[in-house]
């Protein structure tokens, strides 16, 4: 048949317009199915064991026993598991994570390592001789105690995608010549991934592929690890991960995808496996402790001559991970000296990992608090101090900005927040027995995009199908690229379908460093122009329709090098109970120069969750380790608490008019700003209703009092 693009339509873009989620009639009816859930014929099901023991070596495991109960079929463990290959670098640039290259060897890093998988016909089955298998260890001592001055520190090489130590300028003639210093040191806790869906993963073997079904976020990524660590060419295996409740993050190659490929190859079987919630604690990587010294010296009015940040962080004795904290100010404040460094501890605990707004997040409460702490003794404006500071280049690159847009964000917020009327002096507003207080903190985080490709089809009947291996944590991806497709192709939403979390469809980026969105809506941007452009030559579609591909690898390449980061501004009002220590945020507002924003209605959720997340980090979030055992105490939603309901006050998220002049549709990225700053905000609006500083999350009650 014949088909047209509309050209009508054109004038009525969907970018830009509140839309709600495309799957989510399916998503609250049931529908939409989740790696947990999803049936297969033959079914077995694997539960993992994991070590009780800190550190030592697995001595035997009493498998007989457990092989003797009902339903069970097979127990994997470093004696009889299939050998897998692990000395690779995979799509992320770094080896797989040896927590997920499971029983190669009798090892025992940490508590909750991985040291068996019971296999059985139900899940019950497996959980109840999982729990019965004995395992015996040798043990050895462990150190789990993270602290400032501990002796192993040392100063990792490199720091992932940031450097690990920039070091401009003369420190201590910067410092001699700056008339006002503040120096301190805060603390952040470990924190942890969890996300409403645990990590699931089914595999099975059909023909010679390999399939699996995931939760994760990116199946190119888990796709492209299954086959070297199998040692299988990459058509050969297929990841699908369609449906995901969360990831920020924890959602990679972990132990038991692995786990349960292992488990089909033994058994010639589709085996599930699902971490449990107290699994995730030790499974699924989470946020390091971090020990952070702030150094600012500046002129009486503010103006920096010295910024300088050390962060010490927490990494595992199998695998170099660096909370990038000290990184939060090289894109954000210039000074004469700029240091910027990062010292780890290695310590038996799981290897940390990404976790929304890596570095960020820690390490934006410690400079934006140390901020105020300047504003304070300079006597300026928390908001015009950080508008003096403000470069018109990279700080520390010296690069241009792609767009920025911080001071626009701290004007609106300003004048939203009723900033202007604000007495800076602290501890001096009461409400019955509460004080109230203030404040604010700049917000920023890097936005990129990666190599992805896609294909997009014209199909016969006039719709149009999009296919990527994307993936849709929760943010909305799926329907903000059904957005840019349906713009690019000038049609209405509802002739697009996009398809996504296939690794059949093509290698695509992650849904990590806020660069997922950016990165799929570049690689359809691409192909739906071009079919747009064929089909104004020549409508007519075939039966089996048309399809252009596109690849984004060399756009990406030849983009010249700026600073590109995503800003905002944040402002939070608290009450603080001055007979129970209590803090309670009043509200919250934050306004962000995120790029153009495709979906208000889920860019908004996004920002807002961040938010939340962050009055989080401020007041609640602090797992505690057990230095006797080594392992978690309270490892539940129990016991690790996160701000709920109750917690929450209004939370409002706005943007100002902001655009990437690089990005094919000037977007950027808004999936991790929203935390950054967050919990500085409160921290600082707590110190202007009491006049104490907090320097160490959270602001639990007891350290109020
Ligand atoms: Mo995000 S911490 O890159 O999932």
């Amino acid at each position: 048949m014949t088909t047209t693009t509309d050209p009508a339509a054109a004038a009525v873009r969907s970018i830009g317009t509140a839309r709600t989620r495309v799957e989510g009639r399916d998503k609250v009816t049931g529908a939409a199915r989740y790696a947990g859930e999803i049936p297969f014929a033959e079914l077995a099901h694997g539960w993992l064991v994991l070590s009780t023991v800190a550190r030592g070596r697995v001595r035997s495991v009493e498998a007989d026993p457990v092989l003797a109960m009902p339903g069970v079929l097979a127990v994997l463990h470093h004696g009889n598991a299939p050998r897998v290959e692990s000395d690779f670098v995979g799509m992320l640039g770094v080896p797989p994570d040896p927590a997920a290259v499971v029983f190669q060897d009798d090892r025992v890093p940490h508590a909750g390592w991985p040291v068996a998988l019971v296999v059985a016909e139900t899940s019950e089955q497996a959980r109840e001789a999982a729990e019965t298998l004995v395992v015996h260890y040798d043990q050895e001592p462990h150190d789990v105690a993270f602290s400032a001055g501990h002796p192993g520190a040392y100063a990792p090489e490199s720091a992932g995608y940031a450097e690990a130590a920039v070091e401009k300028g003369d420190l201590e003639a910067a410092l001699a010549a700056s008339s006002v210093v503040v120096d301190a040191e805060y603390t952040t806790p470990e924190e942890h991934h969890n996300a409403m869906e645990p990590h699931a993963a089914a595999a099975r073997w059909d023909g010679g592929r390999l399939e699996v079904v995931d939760s994760n976020q990116g199946s190119t990524w888990v796709a492209s690890e299954l086959a070297q660590m199998f040692s299988l060419d990459p058509g050969a295996v297929r990841v699908r991960s369609e449906h995901v409740g969360g990831g920020f993050g924890s959602k990679g190659v972990r132990a038991h995808q692995v786990a349960a490929v292992m488990a089909a190859t033994v058994l010639q079987r589709p085996v599930r496996v699902v971490m449990t919630r107290r699994q995730v604690f030790s499974l699924a990587g989470y946020r390091s402790p971090t020990v952070q010294r702030v150094r600012l010296g500046a002129d009486a009015d503010g103006r920096l001559r010295v910024l300088e940040h050390r962060s010490l962080s927490a990494t595992s004795t199998v695998r170099e991970f660096v909370e990038t904290s000290a990184a939060a100010g090289r894109a954000l404040y210039p000074a004469d000296a700029h240091h910027t460094t990062h010292e780890l501890v290695r310590l038996d605990v799981p290897t940390p990992t990404w976790m929304r707004a890596p570095g960020e997040a820690p390490g934006s409460f410690a400079l934006e608090s140390a901020l105020d702490e300047l504003a304070e003794k300079c006597g300026v404006d928390p908001i015009a101090l950080r508008t003096r500071n403000e470069p018109d280049r990279g700080p520390v690159s010296g690069l241009p900005f792609g767009s920025r847009n911080l001071v626009a964000c701290f004007e609106e917020g300003a004048r939203r927040f009723g900033w202007a009327d604000r007495d800076p002096r602290p501890g001096l507003r009461r409400d019955g027995r509460w004080l109230l207080g203030t404040g604010t903190a700049a917000a920023s985080f890097h936005a990129g995009a990666g190599p992805s490709t896609a294909a997009v089809t014209a199909e016969a009947d006039g719709t149009f199908t999009v296919r990527i291996t994307a993936a849709d944590i929760g943010t909305g991806a799926r329907t903000a690229l059904t957005l840019v497709a349906a713009d690019t192709l000038e049609v209405a939403p509802e002739r697009v379908r996009v398809r996504i979390g296939d690794s059949d469809f093509g290698p695509a980026m992650i849904a990590g460093g806020s660069m997922g969105t950016r990165s799929w809506a570049w690689a359809i941007t691409i192909a739906a122009r071009e079919l747009r452009e064929r089909l104004a030559l020549d409508g007519t579609v075939p039966p089996e329709g048309v399809t252009v591909r596109s690849d984004t690898t060399e756009a990406l390449g030849a983009l010249s090098q700026k600073e590109r980061h995503s800003y905002g501004a944040q402002f939070a009002e608290v009450a603080v109970d001055t007979a129970t220590g209590e803090v309670r945020v009043r509200r919250m507002l934050g306004i962000f120069a995120a790029g153009r924003i495709v979906n208000p209605l889920t860019a908004r959720s996004q920002l807002v969750g961040g938010m939340i997340w962050g009055i989080s980090m401020a007041l609640h979030e602090e797992a505690a380790r057990d230095r006797n055992l080594g392992s978690h105490v309270g490892a539940d939603l129990a016991g690790y608490h996160f701000a709920a309901h109750a917690d929450v006050p209004a939370v409002e998220a706005d943007w100002v008019d902001d655009q990437d002049p690089d990005d094919p549709i000037d977007i950027k990225g808004v999936g991790e700003v929203g935390i950054v700053g967050a919990a500085a905000a409160v921290a600082n609006a707590v110190w202007h209703a009491t006049g104490v500083r907090h320097r160490h999350l959270p602001i639990r009650p007891d350290r109020v009092l």
